[in-house]
C-alpha cells in the first residue's frame, strides 16, 4: 500500500503545488517513489484546473521544481483516499476541520508549521504568498525545503520504510 500525502492550501496555485513538488523530489531522491502517492488541493474552488501561478512556477524553476500540478478544490472522498492531509497555515486547518466528516477524518490533517525546524524562529505557518512580492515565493520555497524534509523522515520513522 502507498502512502498518500495530500498538501492542502487556499487556492491550490501557490503553496499546495509547490509543497507537492518539493515533497516528490525528496521522495525521488530516496528511492522511495513506489512507496508514496502525493497530491495538491485547494479549499476554494476559483483556481480549478489552473497550473500554478506563474510567480510560484518561476521561483521553484529556478531552484529546479517543476510545477505542473492543474489546481483542483478538496472532495470529501480525499479524507478517505489521503493518510496524511497537511495544511499550509490556521486557516486552511480551520477550512479542513470544517470539511471532515468524523473524527477518524479529521486526526489526519497536520499543520505544515509543526515540521519547519530550521526557520522555526520566525515562522510557525507557511503564509501566503499571493499578494507578496518575489521574497513571499522565495520564503514559501525556504519554508517548504525546511518542512518537507522533515516531515518525511517522521514518516518514514512511522512507516518503518
Ligand atoms: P495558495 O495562494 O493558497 O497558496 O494557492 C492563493 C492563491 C489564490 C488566492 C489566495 C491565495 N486567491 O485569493 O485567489
Amino acid at each position: 500500500m502507498k502512502i498518500k500525502v495530500l498538501f492542502v492550501c487556499l487556492g491550490n496555485i501557490c503553496r499546495s503545488p509547490a509543497a507537492q513538488g518539493v515533497m516528490q523530489r525528496l521522495i525521488n531522491e530516496r528511492g522511495l517513489a513506489h512507496r508514496f502517492e502525493i497530491d495538491s488541493a485547494g479549499t476554494y474552488s476559483g483556481h480549478r484546473g489552473q497550473l500554478p501561478d506563474p510567480r510560484m512556477r518561476h521561483h521553484a524553476s529556478r531552484r529546479g521544481y517543476n510545477l505542473n500540478h492543474r489546481a483542483r478544490p478538496i472532495s470529501s472522498d480525499d479524507f478517505d483516499l489521503f493518510d496524511i492531509i497537511v495544511a499550509m497555515d490556521e486557516s486552511n486547518r480551520r477550512n479542513l476541520i470544517r470539511l471532515a466528516a468524523s473524527p477518524q477524518q479529521e486526526s489526519k490533517i497536520v499543520m505544515m508549521g509543526d515540521y519547519i525546524v530550521k526557520l522555526r524562529a520566525h515562522y510557525d505557518y507557511v503564509p501566503d504568498p499571493y499578494y507578496e512580492g518575489a521574497e513571499g515565493f522565495e520564503l514559501v520555497l525556504d519554508l517548504l525545503e525546511d518542512a518537507c524534509g522533515n516531515l518525511l523522515d517522521e514518516i518514514i520513522t512511522k512507516y518503518k520504510l
